[in-house]
């Protein structure tokens, strides 16, 4: 992390979180549409290899897991990563790892899974990584793969500025700026499609060209 940039305690947040997600209508508001929307964009088909980063407590591994998927989250949270591990069970289509930073270094080869996958992580990766985060999703996705990423998001910092004004609950984060993101996809020649479900929440996704 560089200078001043933010770090967050998710360990002690973990027996917490699951309850807040259900309990917190601002924030968190539409949390299971929009990760059931994440879901639903990946056509999932007997052997689909999900990738899922920042799996936290696996509320979104689940889903996968249901659909019949073989599905990877990594997390550099011990806690949360403990409280999915006990919802998993001996599912051994799930394989959930500790890692320290897997937006930018994801412990896999080129063209590893058919989705990449992310909800409410990425708000934590700090503005000036987040070009390098995107190449290294796009680097482990097979090509004709799906990436999907639902969050706490922006159009712009103008709207992000606005909102932070306007909502008092929201407190400062390294949201996407999804027209800067936009920037960042259109340098792969790859184009975004984007959702949104609440004034604070999004969701992005495209595939990754053949
Ligand atoms: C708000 S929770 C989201 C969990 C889950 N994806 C969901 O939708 O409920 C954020 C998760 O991101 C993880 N996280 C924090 N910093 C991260 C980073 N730099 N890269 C990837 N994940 C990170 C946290 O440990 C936590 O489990």
């Amino acid at each position: 992390m560089g200078e001043n940039e933010k770090t967050w305690d998710f360990d002690s947040w973990a027996d917490q979180y699951d309850e807040a997600v259900t309990s917190d209508y601002q924030l968190y508001a539409r949390y299971d549409e929009v990760l059931d929307f994440v879901v639903e964009i990946v056509n999932v088909i007997p052997r689909t290899r999900v990738l899922d980063i920042g799996t936290g407590t696996g509320n979104l591994a689940l889903r996968y897991l249901a659909r019949g998927a073989t599905v990877v989250g990594l997390d550099p949270s011990r806690k949360m990563l403990a409280k999915a591990i006990k919802k998993v069970g001996d599912n051994s289509r799930a394989e959930l790892r500790q890692v320290a930073a897997p937006f930018l270094h994801i412990p896999y080869p080129d063209d590893s899974f058919d989705a990449v996958v992310s909800t409410y992580a990425f708000h934590h990766i700090p503005h000036r990584l987040k070009p390098a985060s995107v190449y290294e999703m796009i680097r482990v996705l097979k090509p004709g793969g799906t990436w999907v990423l639902g969050d706490l998001m922006f159009e712009d910092e103008k709207a992000e500025r606005k909102a932070l004004h306007q909502y008092k609950w929201l407190e400062e984060e390294y949201f996407t700026r999804i027209e800067g993101l936009r920037t960042v996809f259109t340098g792969l020649g790859i184009e975004l499609n984007v959702r949104q479900f609440t004034p604070v929440t999004w969701v992005l996704w495209t595939i990754k060209p053949k």
